[in-house]
């Protein structure tokens, strides 16, 4: 049994990934982490019968040992998790996004020092990983992109780390065959109508009701345009990945950026 504890238990993704990890045959939840629900009953807040687990204010409060920390809180939060999970030497997996590079270049110190492992991955959902790689691909012949993404309107940061981690990845693919990106405008006759700007790629972020997590990647040729999209239904999408990143961390030593440091299937 991997033991596990869970950072932001009671958030719109802590319910969903919590329930995910009582269910895991493999995995056991020791620990539902939440200051704003302390003392409360975890299986009352997320409608199960098969545990029972006071939720706790903090780590401190911890009694169990643990293998596995995932966190799904918030930047602020999460930093100070992380560093002490690292810092207790036990291996940690993070979805929050948020985090600055400065932040993340502290969290590979810390895991190295630590001998010890973590995962950050800006987006757990297996086809937006995919994507991304489908995208790398494509830059190559289609310099001319554009990021769209779109989530529900109680999203804290904006653009996505999703968006922020394809631009990243699509102009340093970019760089290294010398491609660049054509743009005319002059004059934003309203400010931010281009969206932001990662290099020369631009990004646009929605934010509505009724959204879940979703992104277009765009990308413009001659008489041509090629969009590869994925939509996220429901946050049950994310579980799989989070499962398969907690199921290898326990193998793994250092610092690891993005579920696809994972993903090893053999090409047929
Ligand atoms: N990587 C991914 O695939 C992915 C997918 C969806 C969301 N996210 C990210 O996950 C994070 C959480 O999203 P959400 O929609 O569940 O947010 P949310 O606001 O619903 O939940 C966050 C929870 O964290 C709790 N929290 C705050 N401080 C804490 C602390 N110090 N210790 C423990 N818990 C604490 C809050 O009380 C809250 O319940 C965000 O950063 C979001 O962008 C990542």
């Amino acid at each position: 049994m991997i033991k596990t504890i869970l950072f932001g238990a009671c958030g719109k993704m802590g319910r969903v990934i919590g329930k995910a990890l009582i269910d895991a045959v493999d995995i056991e939840l020791v620990g539902a982490i939440d200051p704003y629900f302390k003392g409360e009953k975890y299986e009352k807040i997320i409608g199960t019968d098969k545990i029972s687990l006071e939720v706790l204010g903090s780590i401190e409060e911890l009694k169990e040992d643990f293998d596995v920390a995932v966190d799904f809180t918030n930047a602020e939060a999460a930093y100070q998790n992380i560093k002490k999970i690292l810092q207790m030497g036990k291996r940690m997996v993070v979805g929050t996004t948020g985090l600055t590079q400065e932040m993340i270049n502290e969290f590979k110190d810390l895991a190295v020092k630590n001998n010890t492992a973590i995962l950050i991955a800006p987006n757990f959902a297996l086809g937006a990983v995919l994507m991304i790689q489908l995208a790398k691909q494509v830059v190559k012949y289609f310099p001319d992109v554009e990021i769209i993404e779109l989530h529900h309107n109680e999203k804290a940061d904006a653009p996505s780390g999703t968006a922020i981690l394809t631009a990243e990845i699509l102009s340093e693919e970019m760089k290294k065959h010398n491609l660049t990106h054509k743009d005319a405008t002059k004059v934003e006759k309203l400010p931010g109508s281009r969206g932001g700007k990662l290099d020369s790629i631009n990004i646009h972020s929605v934010r509505l009701p009724g959204l879940v997590a979703h992104q277009e990647i765009i990308f413009g040729g001659l008489g041509q345009t090629l969009s590869i999209r994925h939509d996220a239904l429901s946050r049950e999408c994310y579980i799989p990945g989070v499962l398969m990143a907690i199921r290898e961390i326990i193998k793994r030593e250092g610092f690891f950026y993005g579920l696809e440091s994972f993903l090893n299937r053999e090409e047929a």
